[in-house]
């Protein structure tokens, strides 16, 4: 409230440090690519960059904070294919709007997403169907909250096996991850570069992965299609948003120093080990970004009128 937007010297910001708003818990796969992110965006910037993690209701709560933030170049928040477009499926009264709330920062990942299991839920996708069978409505898939993305990705996986699963909310990936390692839970779909360490580390099986190649990360794990079950099938994006009436200067700035850190080899190299797509330039910036979430929303709306879930 102290500095009205227009007051904002964007030729002299940043001043200060520039948060950058995560809508889940720390350990999932946003707060991860985050924080690779944070600190190389902060030599660009020149100023720190601090990682705020909210978590909650599927990412909104996070997501509406940065609607709600000043916009004066000091808050932006990062987003994907849920709080960005699916969730305007998933709820009647979301407490944003994903096109009007926001100024487009830009696409920043893509990926891949990994069916995965605790210990003792089977070595393959068999074998699981197989628990399934046994044990009739009893799956239980964790979640960071409807709307999420691996809430989007169980809801899928759900419908191709018929498991009448229950789908436990988290406040991220991050826990939901770390219950169903220590079993409390039996099944997530999330992100590959969350799942990959714990995969080849052995705490949790992977199974499928939801994109059309196995991943050179897991190269024995099979795709969905290999495996079975071909409509399993799901890409995450990635994407930066900045709160309604921050400065088109700085916002390009910041577009522009995410787009550095995408270009730059250290970051490169670590996004790559984790299976992270960086994406092409053409489909970087404001521009395609908000193109693609007006797609999506499009998308995700007719998908599930047509599998008929009730917005909540
Ligand atoms: C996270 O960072 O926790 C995830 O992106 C949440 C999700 O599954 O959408």
């Amino acid at each position: 409230l102290l500095a009205a937007p227009s007051l904002v010297r964007a030729s002299t910001w940043p001043e200060r440090p520039v948060t950058m708003q995560v809508p889940f818990a720390a350990g999932g796969p946003t707060d991860v690519m985050a924080r690779i992110m944070a600190q190389k965006l902060g030599d660009v910037l020149g100023q720190a960059v601090p990682v705020e993690n909210i978590g909650g209701a599927g990412g909104i709560l996070g997501t509406q904070r940065t609607a709600r933030a000043e916009p004066d170049g000091y808050t932006f928040g990062l987003g994907h294919m849920g709080t960005l477009a699916a969730n305007t499926a998933f709820y009647k009264q979301l407490p944003y709007d994903p096109l009007e709330s926001f100024e487009p920062l830009g696409l920043f990942a893509v990926n891949p997403m990994v069916l995965a299991v605790r210990p003792g839920m089977g070595r393959n996708l068999a074998e699981m169907r197989q628990w399934i069978a046994r044990n009739p409505a009893r799956l239980t898939i964790a979640t960071a909250g409807t709307g999420s993305v691996s809430y989007l990705g169980a809801l899928l996986f759900d419908r191709a096996v018929g498991a009448q699963a229950t789908l436990v909310p988290y406040r991220g990936a991050g826990p939901a991850l770390q219950d169903t390692m220590n079993g409390v839970t039996d099944a997530i779909v999330d992100q590959a570069v969350t799942v990959i360490p714990h995969a080849t580390g052995g705490t949790l099986r992977a199974l499928v992965v939801t994109v059309p190649q196995r991943l050179d990360q897991m190269p024995a794990v099979p795709t969905a299609a290999q495996a079975g079950l071909p409509g399993f099938d799901i890409t995450v994006w990635n994407a930066a948003v900045a709160p309604r009436g921050t400065p088109e200067a700085v916002t390009r700035r910041l577009t522009e120093a995410i787009n550095a850190v995408l270009d730059d080899e250290a970051v490169k190299e670590r996004f790559a080990d984790m299976a992270i797509q960086i994406p092409p330039e053409e489909e970087r910036g404001p521009e395609p970004q908000r193109a693609l979430m007006v797609r999506e929303i499009a998308r995700w709306g007719a998908l599930t009128r047509e599998v008929g879930v009730e917005p909540e």
